[in-house]
């Protein structure tokens, strides 16, 4: 990507300058990209196997260090600006919105030896949707570790910097996610989706060629904040759950136990904890099951199998986690009838957001309206459809 073919790059660039005037200073830019998750969802802060992909929807920040102490955060969205003094209190704070993102991923690389000896000013500007399972927070916080650690002259690799962005949603946001979605962006292809083994990081990437069909995203337009809903309730079940089976058995996480060692301990987990229990840990244990299958699958671009591996997942996070929701099973259901499709499942947190589907692409339009008009029909709302591409992951632009 350059400037001169971006026009949203040309944009932003203009819209920074009439914010913020001239300057002798160097403006620089990085781009990031959303993720969708192919399979293997809930699993990643329970050792398990994931497949993601970034893909071709961005978040870009132009950012100009200044001559003083400030630091001042806009986005073209909103007409909220926030500053703040270079070393003055970053800390937490509920009414600071995105800028907690910002500070917190400052902060920590700061803590890993990011030395900034002067202000800095920026302008963000997205297509991803926020908080919509498409990791928007994921691509402003390595969006901005980029490009702050390439305006400071820090240097930090990928794997480096999506273990930051984590630890900006465990322990400045307090949410208790994996690291899948940061992962992604960090280390994602072009063309290619990446098998991530999140108990060792070991990872692989696997050529995401769909062709005939294209990879569809579905957004229900209902969006959703995920420290408010029930992930880390999901996340206490699971560890809760682990507890107990670490005394039957030798594991680490709960993606240790293969799908016949859940079979002997089921009755065992559900009698003692309670038949929930025994529902989370299935759901964890037959996705990573579905996660190998579905590596094996796509390496052999079989389709269709990777279709009916992304319907089970659905259905799994849906009975058996809980996590789908009235939206996007509506989309799910709409989708998965239409003869166009191989396969469908929510992807990302879930608690609506967005959903994946499989579509050949002569059918794609048909496809759109058809399941918009059921899904508008059941929920009221108005879905959104794109067909994404793999693309590569978060980096600076060359300008
Ligand atoms: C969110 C989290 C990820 C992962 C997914 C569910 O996107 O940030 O770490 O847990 O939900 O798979």
């Amino acid at each position: 990507m350059n400037l001169t073919d971006d026009i949203q790059l040309q944009e932003l660039k203009n819209a920074f300058i009439s914010f913020y005037g001239n300057s002798e200073e160097k403006i620089i830019f990085a781009a990031s990209p959303a993720r969708i998750n192919i399979i293997g969802e809930h699993i990643d802060y329970n050792g398990g196997l994931v497949l993601p992909a970034s893909v071709n929807l961005y978040l870009r920040i132009a950012l100009r260090k200044r001559r003083d102490k400030k630091i001042i955060y806009r986005s073209v969205k909103s007409e909220k600006v926030f500053e703040f003094e270079l070393d003055g209190n970053l800390a937490f704070d509920e009414e600071k919105d995105y800028a907690n993102y910002l500070n917190g991923m400052f902060l920590f690389l700061k803590e890993r030896g990011l030395k900034a000896d002067t202000g800095f000013e920026l302008l963000i500007t997205s297509d991803i949707p926020q908080g919509s399972g498409i990791s928007s927070s994921a691509a402003l916080e390595l969006c901005f570790g980029k490009i702050i650690s390439h305006a400071f002259d820090f240097e930090i690799n990928g794997v480096e910097l999506a273990k930051t962005g984590r630890r900006v949603e465990n322990e400045f946001l307090g949410l208790k996610s994996g690291i899948m979605d940061q992962f992604s962006i960090a280390m994602g292809k072009k063309n290619q989706a990446l098998l991530l083994d999140t108990s060792s990081l070991e990872y692989e990437y696997i050529p995401l060629e769909t062709e005939p069909y294209r990879i569809v995203i579905m957004n229900s337009n209902k969006p959703r904040k995920l420290t408010e809903s029930k992930y880390n309730e999901r996340k206490e079940e699971c560890e809760k759950a682990l507890a107990f089976l670490q005394k039957e058995k030798d594991i680490n996480f709960l993606c240790d136990l293969s799908v016949s060692d859940f079979k002997k301990l089921e009755q065992g987990l559900a009698s003692n904890l309670g038949e929930k229990f025994a529902r989370r840990v299935r759901h964890c244990v037959t996705e990573m099951d579905r996660v190998r299958r579905s590596a094996e699958a796509l390496k052999n671009k079989d389709l269709k199998l990777l279709g009916d591996y992304l319907n089970q997942s659905h259905l799994s996070l849906k009975d058996d986690y809980e996590v789908t929701g009235k939206e996007l099973d509506a989309l799910f259901f709409a989708a998965v009838k239409e003869k166009s499709c191989i396969g469908a499942r929510m992807t990302g947190a879930g608690f609506s957001g967005c959903a994946i589907a499989i579509v050949h692409k002569d059918g794609f339009e048909d496809f759109a309206e058809r399941v918009g008009k059921e899904y508008t029909e059941q929920t009221g709302f108005t879905a959104s459809f794109f067909a994404c591409q793999a693309s590569d992951g978060v980096s600076v632009i060359s300008v």
